[in-house]
């Protein structure tokens, strides 16, 4: 019987996999954490060693079904693989059941894997997102090559390691026992310095088992790979290599930004032909003069508060400054009344629901860009030379805010009140520092060094490109 259904198996294999799959030097499996913050940096990667000649299939667990979809462009084909959860359950039950999550995904995971070793072409290794360490666990059980890659930048990562290890113990109360952390390669951390799961014992309990459990198994990964480049964490990486087989291989924002070696890479898409361009911001932007417009954004999932989107709208507004605000739908109604009427009439601000980010930060009427601190976007901004004010709300973005006033000194972070509110002047004053102050220029200065050394890293011969290509060397 287990034969018949292992014979099935491999007929459907064989007719989802497209021909070119089957030529290519190795076949490797991506497994994302299915949030996109986490999906794009992977998709990314996918592609960079899919024109290394890799074939690649990325599995996404997911709670609807969707039919396989293969690239034209790259030799990456997707499927997804049940998560255990309804398709009318809310997207977040994921987050919060996570035992369902990890037992379904896990049993659908090693169907997969088990009918794709079946294939013509077997797959030879498994690249994770650590943030499911049970798929470890399995793709070791299975025999294949197993690759940790982290998303996240080391400087979150790294304190997570350090609670795991018990080496450090996150404070009871952050307010009344203030104490400064001290990791390996990093500046002092206060508490609103560090990740906000390990800020305070007791606040996000679930999700602080959850990240720190990332360390659980790695020692077991045969390779370690970070989307960051040796030169902008030198310390940390020194530290880390004397630890684990650490490859950094990024970053890894599309190449028409960075290295142009991929001239189909132009954004996070895997067919470029599906995306019309918003022509609409673009041109606005078209009409500014150079380093005039204050971008602001925060990301995929942060959510403001409503006092705070008021008191970052009016900062905007009191500087004077065109802005350039992307505002998710749900978002919109937080805004002052009257708000985005008033700008597009006067035409001194657009609020657009999603923006081309990558080509909004390439524009040169872009003068900073005040941003929540999420890893894609620090990446982003620093690898297009945009200096920025940093308003981090909570994961690892408090700790990329330091390393961005303190250690690059690319931008300035935001201060909060004892409630975590960002008052209007104190938003004002960080971007007229930014836009015309002294420090400004210097963090602009600063910016455009760490553009220079980050198109370096991923340009052929750099750090970032070596490691990749030992990387596909190991998998041929
Ligand atoms: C999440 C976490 O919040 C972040 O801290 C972590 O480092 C990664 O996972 P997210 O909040 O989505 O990510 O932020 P970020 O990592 O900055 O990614 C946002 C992405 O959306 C960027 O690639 C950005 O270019 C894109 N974006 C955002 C747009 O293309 N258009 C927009 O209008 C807004």
């Amino acid at each position: 019987k287990l034969e018949h259904i292992n014979h099935l198996l491999f007929l459907w294999f064989e007719q989802i996999y497209p021909k070119k799959m089957s030529e290519a030097k190795g076949h490797v499996l991506f497994f994302p954490y299915p949030l996109q913050g986490h999906i794009n940096p992977m998709i990314q990667l996918a592609k960079r060693l899919s024109k290394k000649g890799l074939a690649i299939t990325l599995i996404i667990a997911s709670k609807d079904h969707r039919e396989p979809y293969t690239s034209e462009d790259y030799s990456i084909t997707i499927h997804t693989i049940h998560d255990g959860f309804f398709p009318d359950e809310h997207p977040h039950a994921k987050f919060v059941d996570l035992d369902r999550f990890n037992n379904s995904t896990s049993r659908s995971l090693t169907d997969f894997i088990s009918s794709a070793k079946l294939s013509g072409n077997p797959p030879k290794a498994l690249i994770y997102d650590p943030f499911m360490p049970f798929a470890l666990d399995i793709a070791k059980d299975l025999d294949l090559y197993v690759v940790a890659y982290f998303t996240q930048p080391w400087l979150a990562s790294l304190v997570y390691y350090h609670i795991n290890e018990g080496a450090y113990d996150v404070p009871v109360d952050r307010h009344e026992n203030p104490t400064l952390a001290s990791f390996p390669g990093f500046p002092l951390l206060s508490q609103d310095d560090l990740p906000s799961f390990a800020c305070e014992k007791g606040s996000y309990p679930l999700i602080h088992e959850f990240v720190v459990r990332q360390f659980s198994n790695l020692l077991q990964a045969d390779c370690i790979l970070c989307n960051t480049f040796d030169q902008l964490e030198p310390k940390v990486v020194k530290w880390m290599n004397d630890q684990w087989p650490v490859k950094n291989i990024g970053p890894v924002v599309p190449s028409k930004f960075l290295d142009n070696r991929l001239p189909e890479d132009k954004d996070y898409e895997l067919e470029n032909s599906k995306t019309e361009p918003d022509e609409s911001v673009l041109k606005w932007l078209g009409n500014r003069p150079a380093k005039s417009v204050v971008y602001v954004a925060f990301g995929t999932l942060v959510s403001l508060s409503e006092k705070q989107m008021k008191e970052t709208a009016m900062a905007i507004r009191q500087t004077g400054y065109h802005f350039l605000w992307s505002v998710r739908e749900s978002e919109r109604s937080k805004l002052p009344s009257g708000f985005i009427e008033d700008a597009e009439e006067k035409d001194y601000g657009l609020v657009a629901k999603w923006v081309p980010q990558l080509e909004v930060l390439a524009h040169e009427s872009i003068g900073c860009f005040v941003s929540h601190c999420g890893w894609n976007s620090t990446l982003e901004a620093l690898c297009l030379g945009v200096p920025m004010v940093g308003m981090p709300q909570w994961t690892d973005q408090p700790t990329n805010a330091k390393f961005i006033e303190d250690v690059w000194k690319i931008g300035v972070r935001v201060r909060t009140d004892g409630e975590g509110l960002a008052s209007k002047e104190e938003i004002a004053r960080c971007v007229v520092e930014v836009m015309e102050g002294e420090r400004g220029k210097e963090m602009r200065k600063n910016v455009e060094k760490l553009k220079v050394l980050a198109r370096e890293a991923i340009s052929e011969g750099g750090s970032s490109d070596k490691n990749i290509d030992e990387f596909v060397a190991l998998l041929t």
